[in-house]
């Protein structure tokens, strides 16, 4: 049993079974078994199982958002949005299941055309960051493709995870199609990669794990799709709106209290603005609401895990702080929101992934170092550019190697647009018109008509 803890108050929310790797080789069994039925259900049924899901997910938001504020400490107001969320990309991709084309190729001599078939059981594995709408972009995309769904949830925060399995079992989804499989990473995510009947790997997580599960998923050739991490720059130039780009740099790096793959984590600001953004800044940092995540007003919460705040707490060792916001004391894994200025590029705060909410700040004097600079990490995930003059924010845009940019906001990911990383951020790319073809295999076929 694994026990499942609530990290603004550290007390015990409940116990939760910890699948041995007999039990999750069981249940891959049952979702190969139930693979050859679900392939072959007929697209419209298909699609509409896929929106009763929906519709038994929009009918439990209170609860999920409930559960996701105990078990993950998310604001309720982001939590309530992860839910809809999972109910969004239910929907989306069940529009997708009778629009997913093949092609008809022209030849000589007959009639060639191709389909896109399904790969088989698909094994994801969530993080704790963001439960839910991972979880949902991994499997509804998957479903909707023909495959069948084991997932394993992270195993701090579970319970979102079987509450969707639940919901999936109401709304009509067969036994053994989408199958909820809780349990230590060593155990049920190495099983997943591990055995030969799953077809795919889908993780989100850490770089370090992704390494070992694309190394030990090549060993039975399993397609995968990485979401890694993240040290994203927001660009800030000196013909920016400063006001907006320093009220919303807090929210671009401290929602989720900073553990956030996409988190701006580096701020990087014109020479010539450098003193007038930090002027603002300041008051920005300190009107971030952390408080008690289940009270509507919270903009922040505690982080995950004592574990995590240690690691957090270990960056912030003898770095120069320029200013802090303010957190809640007493029992929970609260942090400060905290803006570091680094003494030298190559700090350990300015190169590493934080995952907590800690933000540098530094001057560049044009824009090819401002490129270069958001360019020197190994990751490439995400990013922001602020400038009144489009055709730079074009430039810089294209120039960046990261996967999901904004210009003049921090925008978050949105389920209709394709999000994945460079670099070591990961590989493949998540949601968006196109996410269907990573979960399905081209045959081509051509038939003979001379
Ligand atoms: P990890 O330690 O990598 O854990 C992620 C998931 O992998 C958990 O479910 C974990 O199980 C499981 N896992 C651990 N070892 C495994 C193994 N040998 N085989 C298969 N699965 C295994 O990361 P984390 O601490 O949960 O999340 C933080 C990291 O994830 C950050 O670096 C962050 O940037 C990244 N992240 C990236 C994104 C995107 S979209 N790029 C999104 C969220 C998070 P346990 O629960 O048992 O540990």
């Amino acid at each position: 049993m694994t026990e499942v803890i609530n990290p603004a108050t550290e007390e015990l929310i409940t116990s939760v079974e910890s699948h041995s790797a007999e039990a999750t080789k069981d249940a891959i069994g049952r979702a190969a078994y139930a693979f050859t039925r679900w392939r072959t259900t007929a697209p419209a049924e298909r699609a509409e199982l896929l929106r009763a899901f929906a519709r038994a997910v929009d009918a439990d938001i209170d609860n999920l958002a409930a559960l996701e504020v105990a078990e993950a400490g998310h604001t309720i107001g982001n939590a309530r949005g992860e839910a809809g969320n999972v109910r969004d990309v239910l929907n989306y991709f069940a529009g997708g299941v009778e629009r997913h084309l093949g092609d008809q190729i022209p030849v000589a001599g007959g009639v060639n055309v191709t389909f896109n078939e399904p790969l088989g059981v698909v094994g994801i594995i969530v993080p704790w960051n963001f439960p839910m709408p991972i979880a949902g972009w991994g499997f509804s995309p998957a479903l909707a493709a023909g495959n069948t769904v084991v997932l394993k949830p992270a195993e701090l925060t579970p319970l979102t995870a079987i509450r969707l399995g639940e919901l999936a079992l109401q709304a009509g989804i067969p036994d053994g199609v989408f199958q909820v499989i809780p349990g230590k990473g060593s155990v049920v995510g190495q099983t997943f990669t591990d055995d030969s009947r799953v077809a795919k790997i889908v993780f989100t997580g850490s770089s370090a794990v992704g390494e070992k599960i694309m190394a030990d998923a090549a060993k039975t050739m399993k397609r995968t799709t990485l979401e890694l991490g993240g040290k994203s720059a927001n660009i800030v130039f000196d013909d920016a709106d400063l006001e907006l780009a320093a009220a919303t740099a807090p929210y671009g790096v401290f929602d989720n209290a900073g553990q956030d793959c996409c988190a701006r984590s580096r701020i990087l600001v014109h020479d010539s603005v450098f003193d007038r953004f930090m002027e603002l800044l300041g008051p920005a940092v300190s009107g971030v609401v952390v408080t008690d995540p289940s009270r509507e007003e919270a903009e922040m919460g505690p982080l995950i895990s004592a574990g995590h705040h240690e690691s957090v707490a270990g960056f912030l060792d003898g770095v120069d702080i320029a200013f802090t916001g303010s957190a809640p004391s007493g029992a929970g894994y609260w942090m400060a929101p905290t803006v570091v200025l680094p003494k030298s590029p190559n700090d350990r705060i300015v190169t590493e992934e934080v995952f907590g909410p800690v933000v540098t700040v530094q001057r560049f004097r044009d824009e090819a170092e401002a490129i270069t600079m958001a360019n020197d990490s190994p990751y490439g995930l995400s990013g922001s550019i602020w400038t009144r003059d489009v055709g730079r924010g074009l430039r810089v845009a294209r120039g960046v190697d990261s996967g999901a940019l904004s210009l003049n906001s921090h925008s978050a990911v949105r389920y209709s647009t394709p999000f994945g990383g460079f670099k070591r951020s990961g590989i493949g790319r998540e949601l968006g018109p196109h996410a269907m073809d990573s979960f399905t295999e081209t045959k081509n076929l051509f038939i003979a008509t001379d």
